[in-house]
């Protein structure tokens, strides 16, 4: 028995691949109050961005774009509250584990903490499902750390692929692999130095 949250942090990846024919799409609709915003007008939200994804990805990096595998322009999928940022997803047309050109991936997904439990991403979702099948893609990548998510993906139609558990990406001096009771917290100190690093980077953008 667990006492972890809907999306707590766990310790292993779990990669799903979803057909896009396989989908089982949500009948949901955006509340009323919430609106997808146009496609061209992302790069105007970046501070919102970096506020929300950094409240709800420990390790978020500035700046992703054309970091991320198949990136593109239209890969950025908000949902907006008037003009404040809900939620939203990248999905890329390239991916990082095969080489096929019809696989894409979704990236980094969230929703504002205020705003989540009311089906905003089940929708956000099912736009970019739709997105990647206007793209020409046949199946999606998946890949989530966190507790029950992959359980959703697999009911929204997605297959397993693989798991990668983090602890066999563990820090290692020499010969010697850290426990994960060290390992985790070094990791965490690191990328609060790198993002710190990059804030002073990024301060005048
Ligand atoms: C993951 C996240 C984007 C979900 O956003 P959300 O808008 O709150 O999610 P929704 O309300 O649309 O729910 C999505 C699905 O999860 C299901 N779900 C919600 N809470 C659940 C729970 N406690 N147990 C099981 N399923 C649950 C919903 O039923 C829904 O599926 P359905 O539409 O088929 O019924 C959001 O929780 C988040 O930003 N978490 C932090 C960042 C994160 O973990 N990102 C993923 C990294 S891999």
């Amino acid at each position: 028995m667990t006492n972890l949250r809907f999306t707590a942090e766990v310790e292993t990846y779990t990669v799903l691949i979803l057909g896009l024919d396989e989908y089982q799409p949500t009948r949901r609709d955006l509340p009323p109050e919430f609106a997808f915003l146009d496609a061209g007008k992302s790069k105007t939200l970046r501070n919102q961005e970096r506020i929300v994804l950094r409240t709800v990805f420990d390790d978020w990096d500035i700046p992703y774009s054309g970091k991320l595998r198949g990136w593109r322009d239209d890969s950025p999928l908000f949902v907006m509250h008037d003009d404040q940022l809900a939620g939203g997803l990248y999905l890329c047309d390239q991916n990082e584990f095969d080489e096929d050109p019809k696989h894409g991936q979704l990236h980094y997904v969230f929703v504002a903490p205020h705003f989540q439990g009311r089906g905003l991403y089940s929708v956000l979702f099912r736009e970019a499902v739709k997105r990647a099948a206007n793209w020409g893609l046949t199946h999606m990548y998946l890949n989530s750390d966190r507790y029950l998510l992959p359980e959703v993906y697999l009911r929204w139609g997605a297959k397993p692929y693989k798991q990668i558990n983090k602890s066999s990406r563990a820090l290692r001096v020499g010969s010697l692999q850290a426990p994960p009771w060290i390992a985790r917290p070094l990791r965490r100190m690191s990328r609060q130095f790198r993002r710190a690093l990059q804030y002073w980077h990024h301060a005048g953008d």
